[in-house]
């Protein structure tokens, strides 16, 4: 599945490592969960509801009693026909119909076949849910009983006699099963399309949901062919894996329905099947391959262009992974189709990729480049798994990491080679390295792998789709490539992808080939296996702090954790120590690769400087790691980015500033060597080290801008952005054109929200006389979709009545949801209290504001500063009113705690905090409670912080704004 991009851009890591210093296993909860929030708003469907009855309390010995399949039987072939109803039955229940028949060996003898089955009702055969066959001839033994065992999920037939080894068998079944908008196995999800509801039936199997639309023996490494045929109807379409054998038939007892048959597929895994009855329409193209391109959407946003992006890029970006891989598509056609209601972000299904509608389509006039970007890796991500995942699967979930981490590192090379001019490949550094450092950092992470004997319930799989999985394992892949080089890592890729098409394996397999191709040339030296180097990284958690001194060369290692007094109670084979691959710049000019071996010290020349001399570790980021040096070479480094700053990679830019700003959290530098190191930015043109200044100061920003040190900081941040600012101005002739590549529009969106909130006259006249504008003529925007955000906000924040009244009607008559979500946002920016005031009731309201935006509304209002107060009086004087309207429902109690408490400082907040708590007892927190303990906790944090920094960075923003 794609990953999300979702997590709001300013929550630096400095915002998340807020609590280091207390305790941390709670933060560490806190962030994990945000995560796993954000996974799950793509993975949703991977059930998280617990298993009621836990098999572990029964009987062991009986197999159906255990998560994973017996041994015993293997699937080879299915046939499944299934018969969606989109429109509710006579007891008002939307279900389905379905036929199957699964062959399959017997490996070993045994009398019970038992096969994963979830919320489906069979029809009786002569007394039995299931009818039996030998194969060639073979005699099977008489069904005993079948029966349904709820917390396995499975099937099981019970037989007088036992099946025999080797021989193949058939097994058929008739059942029923509820077309819920459960977002899971076979379900429906509706949309309006004007006045009128639509009904979509689609699937999302992974991880364990194809068992909830017909019976299979649903693990990944169970491949089987599978002839699929959908009765549907006859004014609606249907799609699956493949293409059909033929035009659709009519039902000969009711014409009103179409039967089609699709062709048999390849050997798959059951997590990648899916089937859709839908009214979507399509734009199409053929590959240079032959191959036929789809993209399916509702029908006007097919007719409105849409789909056109996306079908634009599909061709490259499958050319590209057929290079890559060194291996043809596997399949005659590739389906992709944008679902209104899908609350994953995507999902691979093998030939039919399945997205929300956000992360496929691209409306040119209303979105923006943002918008482009996360079409275009999501796609990239997508058919990167079309081979590695789908060709070739790992056999259990434990391995979900490397499935996910590997199509989270090629997207970037995908999108790169769909959008040449966007250097998109930089951004794995904000977006996954650094990312995942912060949640990597804590005492309470975990190993990207997992023995595959502790993940068994579809649970324990859920839990694996997190940013380890996804991030870590995308950090550690592009280190390897880099250190192998990608033209040995594609060598070895390529030799795997072909062992193993159509087939299972571990990782071990890929390191197994990545060996190979390392020892059939003599350009690249390892000091060990890549298996050797990997496990360090592989099998225990967190990652190295590398300390240099300068002064003697000494070189060392050390787990960097962002709270050094946190109790690590995860023991590791390796001792915490790794084998790392050191690139360095000396003086701005490369220097010779470096192995660190295992070892907690050593001293090399190679670090060892001269006077007039610095280096710098970790060239581009590619090493998972963070860098610390002595105090002389950081200033070196710091006279260096003032004097020349090109002289430093831009990703090193970043670098600087983010491992500083880390390295300072966990009191390894002082904090003003880390706001020293964003006095260059002065300088600076480029967007990723300013991105990486601006997510680390918001927390500055939250703690201080109630207090004096908010002026002084204002003062600074406008002084370093002025030049910035009217570098945009110049590049885009007076704000008429946009920057031509990607970077150069993030960060002019950058620099007008920085300039404008630190108080630049010329930008807060530029975005109210933009909001003029438009006020003039509403129905003609003259504001480009990147800048709209921003300028709204800085508009009405500047603005009184009329700007905000003129943003409230545009939302009302909004249409499209992007642009609704950013008025919504905006209409919180106003600096007026009895305006705020208004906009909180009305976000109670639900003819005003829609119960779904209800929170996030509340979390906007409150991350404004004049807002915060507000909210937190609404929220202390109207919580049991709020839990008993909105509990149980979509309103996240605890986004509201962590956004009306994220100022949190002082010891009267703390006050206040513990007397809710108290106050409140009775009538509870819900979905509020993890959440408000770990504001408590946070809070005592922010005040220990507050005390400890104050003084100095008054001081440094005082003497630094000058
Ligand atoms: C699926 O279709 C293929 C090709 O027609 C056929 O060989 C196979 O037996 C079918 N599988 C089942 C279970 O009917
Ligand atoms: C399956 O059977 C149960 C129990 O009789 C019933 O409540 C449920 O509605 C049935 N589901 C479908 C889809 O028919
Ligand atoms: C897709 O390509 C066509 C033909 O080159 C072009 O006219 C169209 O603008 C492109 N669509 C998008 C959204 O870039
Ligand atoms: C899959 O891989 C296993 C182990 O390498 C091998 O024994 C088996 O023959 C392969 N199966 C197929 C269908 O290629
Ligand atoms: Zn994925």
């Amino acid at each position: 599945m794609a990953k999300g991009f979702y997590i709001s851009k300013s929550l630096g890591i400095l915002g998340i490592l807020l609590g280091v210093a207390a305790l941390c296993t709670i933060i560490a909860l806190s962030v994990v969960y945000a995560q796993e929030k954000n996974r799950n708003i793509e993975s949703a469907t991977v059930s998280p509801t617990p298993t009621p009855t836990l098999a572990t309390t029964l009987d062991q010995s009986k197999p159906w009693n255990r998560y994973r399949l017996p041994k015993t039987l293997v699937p080879d072939s299915y046939s499944v026909t299934l018969r969606p109803y989109l429109t509710p039955n006579a007891e008002g229940l939307y279900i389905f119909q379905g036929s199957s028949t699964v062959r399959f060996t017997c490996t070993e003898a045994t009398n019970v076949i038992i096969i994963h089955s979830k919320k489906l009702n069979y029809t009786l055969n002569q007394g039995h849910r299931v009818v039996l066959r030998g194969v060639g001839g073979s005699q099977p033994p008489a069904i005993d009983r079948t029966e349904l065992v709820e917390p396995t999920e499975y099937l099981v037939v019970h037989l007088q006699g036992s099946l025999v080894e080797n021989s193949q068998y058939e097994m058929d079944s008739e059942f029923q099963g509820e077309l819920a908008d459960d977002l899971a196995g076979f379900y429906r999800s509706e949309y309006m399309d004007g006045n009128d509801k639509k009904v979509v039936a689609t699937t999302q199997m992974q991880a364990a949901d194809a068992r909830k639309s017909f019976p299979c023996f649903d693990e990944p490494a169970m491949k089987a062919e599978f002839n699929i045929t959908l009765i549907y109807p006859s004014n609606l379409n249907a799609l699956s894996n493949m293409l059909p054998k033929g035009p659709p038939v009519p039902l000969t007892d009711d014409p009103s329905w179409s039967v089609v048959e699709f062709h048999t597929t390849p050997r798959m895994s059951t997590y990648l099947l899916a089937f859709i009855v839908s009214e979507f329409k399509h734009v199409e193209q053929h590959a240079s391959n032959g191959v036929l391109i789809r993209i399916w959407a509702r029908p006007s946003a097919i007719d409105q262009g849409h789909g056109s992006y996306a079908l634009n890029k599909t061709g490259p970006i499958l050319n590209f992974f057929a290079r890559h891989y060194d291996t043809p598509y596997p399949l005659s056609k590739s389906d992709q189709i944008g679902l209104p209601d899908f609350n994953a972000g995507a999902m691979e299904n093998w030939g039919l990729v399945t997205y929300r509608e956000n992360s496929l389509l691209f409306d040119p006039t209303s979105s923006s480049i943002g918008n482009k970007e996360r079409v275009v890796t999501v796609i990239a991500h997508e058919l990167a798994h079309q081979w590695f995942g789908n060709l070739v699967t790992v056999e259990w979930w434990n391995d979900l990491w490397l499935n996910e981490g590997f199509a989270s590192y090629v997207e970037y090379l995908g999108a790169d080679y769909a959008e040449p001019t966007w250097n998109v490949k930089d951004l794995i550094v904000l977006n996954d390295v650094y990312r995942v450092m912060a949640v990597d950092a804590l005492a309470s992470s975990h190993p990207l792998s997992t023995p595959a004997e502790e993940i068994n319930t579809p649970a324990q799989i859920s839990e694996l789709f997190d940013s380890i999985s996804y991030s870590k394992g995308a950090s550690v892949l592009r280190m390897l490539s880099t250190f192998l080089t990608e033209d040995l890592f594609k060598k070895g890729l390529a030799s795997y992808l072909h062992t193993f098409a159509y087939n299972n394996t571990i990782y071990l397999d890929l390191w197994e080939h990545l060996q190979e191709a390392v020892d059939s040339q003599s350009a690249i030296e390892l000091p060990t296996t890549v298996r050797a180097i990997m496990d360090r990284w592989i099998l225990q958690m967190g990652f190295p702090v590398i300390t240099v001194d300068t002064k003697t060369g000494d070189i060392s290692q050390e787990h960097f954790l962002l709270d050094p007094e946190a109790n690590v109670t995860r023991p590791s084979e390796f001792n915490y120590l790794w084998i790392v691959p050191i690139s360095s710049l000396r003086n701005g000019r490369e220097q010779e690769g470096y192995w660190l071996e295992g070892i907690q010290k050593t001293q090399n020349p190679l670090f060892k400087t001269t006077a007039n001399e610095w280096v710098l570790l970790n060239l581009n980021v590619t090493g998972y790691f963070q860098v610390n040096y002595d105090d002389d070479n950081w200033k070196k480094i710091q006279a260096q980015l003032q004097a020349d700053p090109a002289v430093i990679p831009v990703i090193n830019r970043a670098q600087v500033i983010n491992d500083a700003f880390n390295l300072a959290s966990a009191q390894k530098v002082s904090i003003t060597l880390a706001l020293d190191n964003t006095l260059f930015l002065i300088q600076e043109r480029e967007y990723m080290p300013w991105e990486a200044a601006l997510s680390s100061l918001n927390y500055f920003k939250l703690m201080f801008d109630r207090s004096e040190v908010y002026g002084p900081m204002k003062n600074y941040l406008k002084k370093q952005v002025t030049p910035l600012f009217l570098h945009f101005r110049n590049i885009t002739d007076n704000w008429k054109e946009i920057p031509e590549n990607l970077m150069d529009q993030y960060c002019e969106v950058n620099a007008i929200s920085t300039a404008c909130s630190s108080g630049l006259p010329e930008c807060q006249q530029l975005v109210s006389s933009l909001f003029k504008q438009w006020m003039e003529d509403p129905g003609n925007n003259p504001i480009h979709p990147n800048l709209r955000s921003t300028v709204y906000c800085n508009a009405i924040s500047q603005g009184g009545e009329a700007e905000w009244d003129f943003a409230w009607e545009q939302f009302r008559n909004a249409t499209l949801v992007n642009e609704a979500d950013k008025l919504r946002a905006a209409l919180a920016c106003s600096s007026e209290v009895w305006i705020l005031n208004r906009y909180l009731s009305y976000t109670l309201n639900p003819d005003l504001i829609r119960k779904q935006d209800a929170t996030s509304t509340i979390s906007s209002i409150a991350s404004n500063v004049v807002g915060q107060t507000l909210v937190w009086d609404f929220v202390q004087s109207n919580w049991k009113k709020l839990f008993e309207d909105y509990g149980g429902g979509s309103f996240s109690f605890s986004n509201l705690i962590q956004a009306v408490t994220r100022r949190f400082s002082t010891e009267y907040e703390l006050q206040q905090l513990e007397q809710f708590k108290r106050d409140n007892q009775e009538t509870g927190f819900g979905s509020g409670t993890r959440a408000l303990e770990q504001a408590l906790e946070k809070t005592k944090a922010n005040i220990k912080w507050v005390k400890e920094n104050k003084e100095a960075v008054l001081k440094w923003f005082t003497e630094n704004s000058k």
